[in-house]
């Protein structure tokens, strides 16, 4: 098998940088995003021969960054069950709804996607240790791939993180850093002592290749549908890397000539009220969002004040015909248990909000009585125990 990744492009400028040493942010300081040579793809593979596959993220191994031939370290990432959610959809007034169960990722949510890529990337580069800022779910996911690669990892989060995504890092043995303040505030002390931690920083967006993983989400939700797309795709949005990756895999299959009909999805970026910058951005007509104050949320990883991929998510929400929208978190915490009553999800709070702004696309007229909806339930809310119902 040859390698198809051709090169790193600054998602702003659009420069060319060879993918060959550890890179992080573009010197523009923006982005690096993963191109290959799809046309090299479409001769090689078909969307039959990757079905065929055992199952898995590394099945998609010509649309990856892992240099041909290297076996990666896996704890099973990928080929989540895309339930089909009919009860729902009619409660709620769309034609179908469709919930994507990323609690059924290796340490219980979809940045095992992100993170195994990462590491496994980063290993090959060169790297000998990791730090990582996070909100809570994707320091556990470095943490377990850390020990399961054998190095070091430091894992940075704000002090009130749910109780289980700290415990789970230490579980793995990796150093946990408590900080008195909010994850752009981790991001920033990542920033500062990486050097002295000789870690490579795998903060969301700041290096390519955890966008890679998250993108697997977009290609099985493709193949699972029939290699077709749904009308609206609907996603909760911190740091914003399951937005924008599934966006990049329907790109890239649509480029590949993979995919039936012409039609391509709305997205739309769910949001916390208390912690709203893509959606204020949305709607005040910014091209960058400005930092969220005071944010709060009990919907942890929701709670990024400033996204680095904040321009990149609203172009794509601006050019698809989609929308933003930020819920309240009574109101998260209500549809929480009503996906979860409904479904025999493990809903986590994230996906609380899509509900329940799936409910209030409907009633607006955003979402028709028809649209075919997919949304995800990107975390087991079994992991935020400080959450889950104590009576009926
Ligand atoms: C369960 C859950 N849902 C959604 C998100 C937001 O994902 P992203 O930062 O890729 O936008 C996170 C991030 O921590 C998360 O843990």
């Amino acid at each position: 098998m040859t390698n198809y990744l051709s090169h790193l492009e600054c998602s702003a400028t659009g420069d060319r940088f060879a993918a060959d040493c550890l890179r992080g942010l573009s010197p523009a300081g923006r982005p690096l995003l993963c191109r290959y040579d799809l046309a090299a793809v479409a001769k090689t593979v078909t969307p039959d021969a990757i079905h065929m596959r055992p199952r898995g993220l590394w099945r998609w191994r010509e649309l990856l960054p892992l240099p041909a031939g290297v076996v990666p370290l896996t704890l099973g990432e990928g080929d989540t069950p895309l339930h089909d959610a009919p009860g729902l959809a009619s409660a709620l007034g769309v034609g179908r709804l469709w919930i994507k169960d990323e609690a059924l990722e290796p340490t219980g949510s979809f940045k095992a996607r992100g993170l195994s890529l990462a590491v496994n990337m980063a290993l090959q580069l060169g790297a000998r240790a990791f730090a990582i800022p996070s909100a809570g779910n994707a320091g556990g996911a470095l943490a377990a791939y850390a020990a399961l690669a054998g190095v070091p990892a430091h894992v940075f989060v704000p002090a009130d993180t749910p109780v289980v995504n700290q415990r789970e890092v230490l579980l793995f043995g990796a150093t946990l850093h408590r900080v008195d303040g909010l994850i752009h505030d981790c991001g920033r002390i990542v920033g500062e002592r990486k050097a002295e931690l000789d870690a490579f920083d795998v903060s969301t967006l700041k290096e390519p290749y955890r966008l890679e993983g998250k993108k697997t989400m977009g290609f099985e939700l493709c193949e699972q549908l029939g290699w077709r797309v749904p009308d609206v795709i609907v996603y909760p949005t911190g740091g914003g890397t399951g937005l924008i990756g599934v966006h990049k895999a329907i790109a890239e299959l649509t480029a590949l000539g993979w995919l039936r009909g012409a039609k391509q999805p709305r997205y739309v970026a769910v949001q916390a009220r208390g912690c709203a910058p893509i959606v204020d951005a949305f709607y005040t007509g910014a091209k960058d969002a400005t930092t969220a104050e005071g944010a709060h949320t009990v919907a942890s990883g929701l709670r990024v004040p400033k996204a680095i991929g904040d321009r990149i998510m609203l172009e794509i929400l601006r050019t698809t015909g989609g929308t933003a929208i930020a819920i309240d978190d009574d109101e998260l915490l209500a549809d929480m248990r009503v996906l979860a009553a409904k479904t025999g999800i493990a809903a986590c709070p994230e996906a609380g909000a899509c509900i329940c702004a799936i409910r209030r696309l409907r009633a607006s007229g955003y979402l028709a009585a028809d649209d075919e909806v997919v949304t995800f339930n990107t975390g087991a809310g079994t992991k935020y125990v400080e959450l889950l119902p104590t009576e009926l």
